[in-house]
């Protein structure tokens, strides 16, 4: 068997999760391979909404086995309010959730460096999550991170120590004053004994050696879905650097974060809303200031997930979406909250750029530069309610004359078109 992906084709918040969800019953396993709690996954069913971090969005479904794999880091005060969460959700992940033992842990301290460097920044900050994402990844590249697995050794609260004191003196080179600093309302040092607490959430879990859990799944013919987190443009290599996230979102994560080979990928699904969104800072070039965007804004809902900062809004950025297909070999395209453009008169999609005088289709290197500009065609919307629609037949002609140019101009099918935030909200055009 193959490894199906499901990534994000924007700037994450496409609607990942919620697909995955109802992707779940046709798959034996669902595995993240990159990014940690700046994930915020939506989950709507039964009237209920849920938001996942670290934990895949398979694990509403407990004949589902759930992986965290190598590529994703952790927090244990969060995965362990997580666990929690889902326990009163009537959820009990202990029985269906694995985690790679190499996954890499995500330290308080590490979440004070991201603060002192976003600080530093100044007027340059990534808008970062603040959960420790880079300094996190920066300490497994640099070989000094620690793994999951190093919890189950004596040796672990030692090593802790001397990571938390390297850190610290780090620190002190920064004006920072970490007594005024609060961790999620609480002061360092409060978050530091939570954090070292929560650790026994996660000695109580599955530790797998997930790239032989994941291989050996294969090997016996069960099916596989790699869950993305992120999306293409917050790619730590082709996204929009530095403004991006500090793992591969893209394909190539799945081959190093779950330890399969890459002619073990299969179906590739990129999900992508109606239009654009990101969440903090770096270049958007479809970007509206103006009330089209507030109404997007409005009507979309668009506050983070993880932050609940109000997410940038724009219309669909095609170059950038046809650069997101060739980066991962998408082979079915999803197309997320098509509903919220229901009160448009018309919908405008960027189909090139203008950079000086040069005309571009592509996805530059200047895509920094603010002379870069949109060019945009112009689509009558369709003005009409279809969330309660469940069938392709009774979708909107000028919907399917939106969807029929998106695959005109992509060379990749729309295979699922979402209508809304529930399970049920889903139209599949191939089974
Ligand atoms: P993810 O990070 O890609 O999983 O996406 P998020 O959960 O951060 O953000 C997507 C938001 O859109 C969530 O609030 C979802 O419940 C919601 N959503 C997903 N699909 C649809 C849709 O088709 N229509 C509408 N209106 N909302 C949707
Ligand atoms: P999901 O999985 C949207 C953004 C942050 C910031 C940049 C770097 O829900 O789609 P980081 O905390 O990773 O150092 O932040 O990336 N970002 C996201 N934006 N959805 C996400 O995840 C994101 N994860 C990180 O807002 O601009
Ligand atoms: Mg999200």
């Amino acid at each position: 068997m193959k490894v199906d992906v499901l990534l994000g084709l924007q700037w994450g918040d496409e609607g990942k999760g919620k697909i995955v969800d109802v992707f779940t019953p046709k798959y034996d396993i669902i595995a993240r391979f990159q990014g940690g709690p700046n994930a915020g996954h939506t989950l709507e069913f039964n009237g209920e909404k849920h938001v996942l971090h670290t934990i895949p969005s398979g694990i509403f479904h407990p004949k589902t086995k759930n992986l965290i794999g190598n590529g994703v880091i952790i927090d244990p005060f969060i995965f362990k309010q997580e666990i929690e969460k889902l326990n009163s959700a009537g959820i009990n992940p202990s029985s269906n959730l694995y985690i790679s033992k190499k996954a890499h842990l995500i330290l308080p301290t590490h979440r004070l460096l991201d603060a002192v460097y976003e600080k530093s920044k100044g007027g340059e900050k990534i808008g970062s999550t603040l959960k420790g994402i880079g300094p996190t990844y920066t300490d497994k590249v640099n070989r000094s991170g620690l793994r999951v697995g190093d919890i189950l050794s004596e040796s672990f609260e030692q090593k802790y120590n001397l990571k938390k004191e390297n850190h610290l003196q780090i620190i002190k080179e920064f004006d920072f004053d970490l007594s005024e600093f609060k961790i999620d309302g609480k002061s360092f040092e409060e978050y530091d004994k939570s954090w070292l607490k929560a650790i026994d959430t996660l000695v109580s879990m599955k530790l797998v050696d997930s790239e032989h859990f994941v291989n050996s799944a294969l090997k016996r013919g069960e099916t596989v879905l790699a869950e993305g987190a992120q999306g293409t443009m917050l790619d730590i290599d082709f996204g929009s650097y530095p403004f991006v996230t500090s793992s591969n979102t893209i394909v190539s994560g799945v081959c190093s974060g779950l330890g399969v080979a890459p002619q073990k990928i299969g179906r590739v699904f990129g999900v992508f809303k109606a239009y654009c969104t990101r969440v903090g800072n770096g270049p958007f070039p479809t970007e509206l200031h103006d009330e089209v965007g507030e109404e997007l804004r409005k009507a979309g809902h668009e506050f983070g997930s993880t932050t609940g900062r109000p997410r940038r809004c724009g219309w669909l950025d095609l170059p950038a979406l046809k650069y997101a297909i060739m980066l991962n070999g998408v082979t079915d395209l999803i197309v997320t909250k098509v509903d919220v453009l229901d009160n448009f008169d018309n919908i405008n999609i960027c189909n090139e750029y203008i950079y000086g005088d040069q005309k571009m289709d592509y996805f530059p290197y200047e895509i920094n530069d603010p002379k870069l500009k949109p060019v945009f065609v112009s689509l009558k919307g369709w003005k009409t309610d279809i969330t309660a629609i469940r069938s392709i037949e009774n979708l909107p002609k000028e919907l399917m004359e939106f969807v029929a140019y998106i695959e005109k101009q992509t060379d990749v099918p729309v295979s699922i078109i979402s209508v809304g935030p529930d399970r049920t909200q889903t139209i599949f055009r191939v089974d």
